[in-house]
């Protein structure tokens, strides 16, 4: 199981398009009607979609497995009773599956078959999503809901997020004790810290400094740089999360505790609580189809 991409819809895309290719540093993969799509240097034909939009909301986020992880995700979904249905991805690179909806509105999509494509070499991009992180009213139960629904497995919980992982990767995505939900950040992978580094100058070279950053987290000990994207939403530079084996031990906010005054490994930036929280509000998440009942293979057949 892989995080591949974040479909969004809002209003001028194609601005936000030309800032993610521009500035931010992805390249554009293709237009399709009213649908920018954005790539990394690695072989997922897109990571982020923008579509078109009056107002600003996440369609989906996307995974992509194989047909028996598929097979397994529909019998769970199905158990724990979650909407969801089965879907074509009509999203650069195709491929099908089902979406789901977990309890506070997440809009999560499953695909196989998805094509990949050839990886671009040499160009300083990023390479791929590393995590999708999302605000939660209930960010421990959501914890709980995705381990029985989906087989995602808790890393660790601190006392602002509940990291979850999918595969050897500390988290792919994390809920945060917001009291809302939404979507709290869009986190790119960088080949290694320099481009971390310089990342940060290009968004420098036009004007813009990090809302939290440079510095080095905590749990998944990955390095960070969190930015105020044009387009509204949080949006992080990443590298160098921390691998886990299968029997990592989940740990608990007693066990990820700062000393005064630190809130990440290097203590070397400020935080802009205000400005972070204000813009994890802007993209919230709407269903746009009808549960429909997923076509069970039986156990047996599969
Ligand atoms: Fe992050």
């Amino acid at each position: 199981m892989k995080l591949r991409s974040i479909e969004l819809a809002l209003p001028h895309a194609a601005e936000a398009a030309a800032f993610l290719t521009d500035i931010w540093g992805m390249a554009p993969a293709a237009q399709e009607g009213e649908t920018h799509y954005l790539r990394g240097s690695g072989s997922y034909p897109y990571l982020v979609a923008l579509t078109e939009a009056a107002d600003a909301y996440v369609r989906s986020t996307t995974f992509v497995c194989t047909a028996d992880r598929l097979e397994q995700l529909k019998r769970s979904v199905t158990a724990a009773g979650l909407p969801a249905t089965p879907t074509v991805s009509k999203d650069l690179g195709g491929g099908h599956g089902i979406i789901v909806e977990l309890a506070e509105g997440e809009l999560l999509r499953f695909l196989v078959d998805a094509e990949e494509v050839a990886p671009i070499v040499g160009a300083d991009l990023p390479v791929k999503l590393t995590h999708v992180v999302f605000n939660s009213a209930d960010a421990e139960a959501t914890g709980h809901l995705v381990e029985e629904a989906l087989g995602f497995r808790v890393s660790d919980r601190t006392k602002g997020m509940v990291f979850v992982r999918c595969n050897d990767s500390h988290h792919s995505t994390a809920f945060a004790r917001a009291g809302f939900a939404s979507l709290n950040h869009i986190a790119f992978e960088m080949a290694d810290m320099d481009a971390v580094m310089r990342g940060i100058g290009r968004l420098r070279d036009h004007g813009m400094v990090p809302a939290w950053g440079p510095g080095r987290h905590g749990p998944g000990a990955n390095v960070f740089a969190y930015f105020i994207a044009p387009f509204g939403p949080v949006i992080e530079f990443s590298t160098a999360v921390e691998k886990v084996a299968e029997d990592y031990q989940a740990g608990a906010p007693e066990d990820w505790t700062w000393p005064e005054g630190r809130i990440d490994q290097w203590g070397m930036s400020d935080k802009d609580f205000a400005g972070l929280r204000a813009a994890e509000e802007k993209f919230r998440h709407r269903r746009d189809w009808d549960a429909q009942s997923l076509d069970l293979i039986n156990e047996e057949q599969a």
